[in-house]
């Protein structure tokens, strides 16, 4: 069996559609500054089962683990009653805060530090919140340690939580650090002659990657190697050696592939210590897979948010004054936030600006980072008002749109790296047929169906991470590139691969890369849509060196083993560290350390964002009001494209992780508990085919030379901003109907 696995050769086959787009996107490369289309070099071990996940590696004579958690919102644990658990054949151990694992805690991640909360899971009785991991029990089956843990029963001394916005008992926390002012915002407001003011909402989202949390820990010795999904490992492995108090040395995190990753993967699990102390104190391996409902509560989500957006404009429909509130629901412990109006009122010009952050502290887990964490709930806000606005000024969304663009950062007046944000509406709207948009409410009805069209912008600040990699390249023309970055399922180990190839002169099938090992020379947090743009900027610098030593020049036809002849030497590696520019010089140690240093943005000396315009067409049935999104176009320029491929790929994931954050994606608290009602895939909503008949995503070609040595911006976040604005807006062009709370739905519209 695993012998014909071995030797199939995956034979690549195109449905016509996916041809279709691909040939699209050989167009686009044609234009310039967009790479191949070159299909994932990861692939065949996908389609054939060969890539390993976190959960898929094998260690010797394991036990299994299984994760008790909380059935209460708030309170204490007063008994633990183990006796029919400690029963069940094959249980070796069972954990709590009463019977403790030697594990400490790491600093939470948004504190500088890597761990996604920061408590330290059985440190005391108390419950913060439903579902927090109150249990670990560990048998010689996965049967027996889920048996054990639906046998273990907990009392607890409870009290009401306070799990939603406006419950009683949560407490506000205000940011005025957070603010950013430009101008007199209110007296800017008063005296714009048009104006419109509004409260925007966003729902609680959870992640729900295909893969699934797991984790094994291996001791052999003093070593441990730990198997986990993680958009990290270097980050995992400082944390973790923290939590078990041991030389970060003696630890390896192993996480190869990630099956989907979106920010969900990128601090430290609470259980990672729990599993590995485990581990070591019953001296056998340890796995742990987390189930999907736990999944809900035991790891980060993107919290619900609360927004006001006031806007004024001229006649003319130039922005005279803009303010972007938010409020943002947090764990008691953490203060964790997101905090998009860094960006949203760095998408247009106006003349005054002001915002105001807030976060609500309540009885739930810590949240975290999920997709374009800050942009894609400040810009529904945002995106929304703007089309309130053009109603109010009878202006065409789109026109309104283009006559606010600024080669400017608004805030500061620093120019942009660049900004093509014209050319996304022209190619965008071109595609999408904007040409025929009548504006009047229900004018392009047709029969039973309301249809509706809608449009936003799209944007994601342009980030970078100090990064190191390690290059081998041989006498043969085989090249090896080291780092401990990572492929989420997005294309870096295609896009790393073409970097190499290019800077070596050598075809793409002789470069070998290896990621997602803390052992590599530290790479990037795969978070932020940092990978490549840092990556691509440390491969050219090792590149570079290699050339020189060499004696070869970049681009020629070179004999490479007359100039290896000439070396001396069968081979050479070279490592390379790269900082970004405006970080300090030695930012790349920090990598050694475990500390994330993310740079770009706003609070840099230049101001580099990507773009992209969002064209939507909704159909609501007339009689069941069923909302449907047919057809979707978005255009986007972020500099250049490395692989026009896959990142076309990851241009329409994000849109479709829009129509999922417009329509479906909503963890509904229940405010007596704090539980998620829907901690299951069958009532979590996401979209599915059906939900995505037609979608395109356009290249716009961009060549940006000042953003970074690679040109590269970065595209993995920005296709989800904006789109849930853009339905909304469409939803109000069929029906008249401006839903400013997402997820919009059925009975929304009745
Ligand atoms: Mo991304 S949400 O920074 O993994």
């Amino acid at each position: 069996m695993a012998d014909d696995r071995m030797t199939f050769e995956a034979t690549p086959t195109m449905d016509i559609e996916t041809q279709d787009k691909v040939e699209s996107a050989e167009r686009a490369a044609e234009n310039g500054n967009v790479g191949a289309a070159l299909s994932r070099v990861d692939g065949p071990l996908k389609v054939t089962g060969q890539a390993r996940y976190a959960a898929d590696f094998a260690v010797p004579n394991p036990l299994y683990a299984h994760l008790v958690i909380s059935t209460v919102g708030k309170g204490r644990i007063t008994a633990i009653k183990d006796e029919a658990a400690r029963k069940v054949k094959g249980v070796r151990a069972i954990y709590s805060h009463a019977n403790k694992l030697d594990s400490g805690s790491a600093k939470f991640f948004a504190a500088g530090g890597q761990a996604q909360q920061s408590w330290e899971p059985f440190a005391e009785p108390d419950v913060r919140f439903y579902g927090e991991t109150v249990g670990l029990v560990v048998a010689e089956t996965i049967l027996a340690a889920r048996e054990a843990a639906a046998a273990l029963s907990f009392d607890y001394e409870t009290s009401d939580p306070a799990a939603v916005f406006g419950a009683d008992g949560v407490e506000r926390q205000d940011m005025p650090d957070k603010t950013i002012t430009k101008g007199d915002f209110t007296s800017a407001f008063e005296a714009a002659p048009v104006k419109i003011a509004s409260d925007y909402e966003t729902a609680p989202n959870v992640h729900n990657a295909m893969e699934l949390f797991a984790t094994t820990a291996h001791w052999v010795g003093d070593k441990l190697t730990v198997y986990v999904p993680s958009q990290w490992v270097k980050g995992f492995q400082i944390g973790l050696a923290e939590e078990l108090g041991i030389d970060e040395a003696n630890i390896e995190i192993v996480c190869p592939f990630v099956g989907g990753g979106f920010g969900g993967k990128g601090s430290l699990f609470t259980w990672v210590s729990l599993i590995a102390a485990a581990s070591r104190e019953l001296g056998r391996p340890v796995k742990l897979y987390v189930t999907r409902e736990q999944g809900f509560t035991t790891a980060s989500f993107r919290a619900e948010t609360r927004q006001r957006v006031r806007l004024g404009a001229g006649e003319d429909g130039r922005f005279q004054a803009l303010e972007h509130a938010g409020e943002e629901l947090t764990s008691r412990a953490d203060n964790y936030f997101v905090n998009g109006q860094e960006a949203t009122v760095r998408m247009y010009q106006a003349d005054a600006i002001r915002t105001e952050l807030a976060t609500i502290h309540a009885d739930r887990q810590t949240p975290g980072f999920m997709r374009a964490p800050a942009e894609t709930p400040y810009f529904f806000g945002l995106e929304s008002a703007v089309d309130e606005i053009a109603r109010e000024l009878s202006m065409d969304p789109v026109e309104l749109r283009i006559k606010n663009d600024t080669m400017v950062d608004p805030v500061d007046g620093v120019p942009y790296t660049s900004r093509s944000l014209k050319e996304c509406f022209r190619q965008g709207g071109e595609a999408f047929g904007w040409s025929n948009y009548t504006p009047e409410i229900g004018s392009m009805n047709e029969d039973e169906w309301l249809i509706g069209w809608g449009v936003a912008t799209s944007t994601y600040p342009t980030q970078m991470s100090p990064c190191t990699v390690r290059i081998h390249l041989d006498v043969t023309g085989e090249a090896r590139l080291q780092v401990a970055s990572h492929d989420l399922g997005t294309g870096a180990y295609t896009v790393l691969t073409q970097a190499v190839a290019e800077e070596l002169g050598i075809e793409p099938s002789q470069v070998r890369v290896e990621l997602g090992d803390s052992r590599l020379p530290p790479g990037t947090i795969a978070g932020g849509s940092i990978t490549t743009a840092s990556n691509v900027s440390a491969i050219m610098i090792a590149c570079e060196r290699i050339r020189n030593r060499l004696g070869i020049e970049k681009g020629s036809d070179t004999d490479l083993a007359a100039a290896f002849d000439r070396f001396g030497q069968a081979g050479i590696e070279e490592y390379a560290e790269w900082t970004p520019p405006g970080a300090k010089k030695d930012a790349p140690k920090t990598l050694y350390n475990g500390k994330v240093k993310i740079v770009g943005g706003p609070e840099e000396d230049y101001t580099a964002f990507a773009f992209g315009a969002i064209f939507s067409e909704v159909r609501i049935n007339k009689y069941t009001r069923e909302i449907r999104v047919p057809r979707m176009t978005g255009a986007f320029a972020a500099g250049r494209i490395m692989n026009a491929k896959t990142a076309k790929s990851q241009y329409l994931g994000g849109m479709v992780w829009g129509i999922g954050h417009a329509l479906h994606e909503v963890a509904e608290v229940d405010p007596r508990t704090g539980a998620y009602m829907n901690d299951n895939i069958s009532e979590y909503l996401v979209p599915v085919n059906a939900d995505v008949p037609n979608m395109d995503a356009i290249i716009v070609p961009e060549v940006d030379d000042k953003v970074n040595p690679a040109g590269v911006k970065g595209i993995g976040e920005i296709g989800i901003v904006g789109v849930a604005a853009s339905i909304a807006n469409a939803v109000h062009h069929a029906t008249g109907k401006r839903l400013r709370r997402i997820p919009i739905r059925l009975d929304d519209l009745v």
